[in-house]
């Protein structure tokens, strides 16, 4: 099996939504992601699967997102992540997670947030975002994370991320 990180097609976007479905066990984040899909501020380098040939076996969605505070930056959110079930703990996610964070660095933007397991991104090196940084939803300040590809911008940065509409009208 060689399993590629690349770019979704939009041929692959019921594959990556039944994923979606059956690792979340309902509709609600395959929902979110055609509605991110739809978004103006989609990007399609930035909906990523994991996939062996023609199988798709996990997807991630990074949306484009704006923190304004200190200063304003933009940044993105791993908004959906999911990996089938029989092709787990093999490192899937996290080469997702890598791949979409080296696509971030190549569109210029250092921060990437992510709004659930936070145990599992602080092993890639994802660090609390509370409670400087908030998002303008209603998310537990211990379930958002981030990743500074600057290394520098969270130490003095404060402020408000701006999802799309769609993220918090679920
Ligand atoms: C979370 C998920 C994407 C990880 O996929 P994966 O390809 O198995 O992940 P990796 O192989 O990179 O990492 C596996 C490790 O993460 C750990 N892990 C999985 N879910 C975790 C969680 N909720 N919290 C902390 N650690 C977790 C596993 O126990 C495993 O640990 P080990 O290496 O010590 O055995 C997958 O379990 C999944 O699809 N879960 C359901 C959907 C979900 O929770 N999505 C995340 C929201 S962004």
């Amino acid at each position: 099996m060689e399993i590629i990180i690349r770019s979704e097609l939009p041929a692959e976007r019921g594959a990556s939504d039944e994923i979606l479905r059956k690792a979340y066990g309902g509709d609600a984040e395959a929902n979110l992601a055609s509605a991110l899909r739809a978004a103006s501020e989609f990007n399609a380098n930035l909906s990523l699967v994991a996939a062996n040939g023609s199988e798709i076996l996990g997807y991630a969605l990074y949306t484009r997102v704006m923190v304004t505070g200190s200063s304003i930056m933009p940044a993105a959110a791993l908004s959906v992540m999911a990996v089938r079930e029989d092709r787990r703990k093999l490192g899937v996610a996290e080469r997702l997670v890598r791949h979409g964070l080296e696509r971030c660095r190549g569109l210029k933007i250092d921060l990437v947030f992510a709004s659930a397991i936070p145990a599992y991104f602080a092993r890639i090196g994802f660090r609390p975002a509370a409670p400087n940084i908030k998002p303008n939803w209603d998310l537990s300040p211990d379930q958002f994370s981030v990743f500074d590809l600057s290394g520098s911008h969270l130490a003095k940065l404060t402020g408000v991320v701006t999802y799309p509409a769609s993220y918090h009208a679920r």
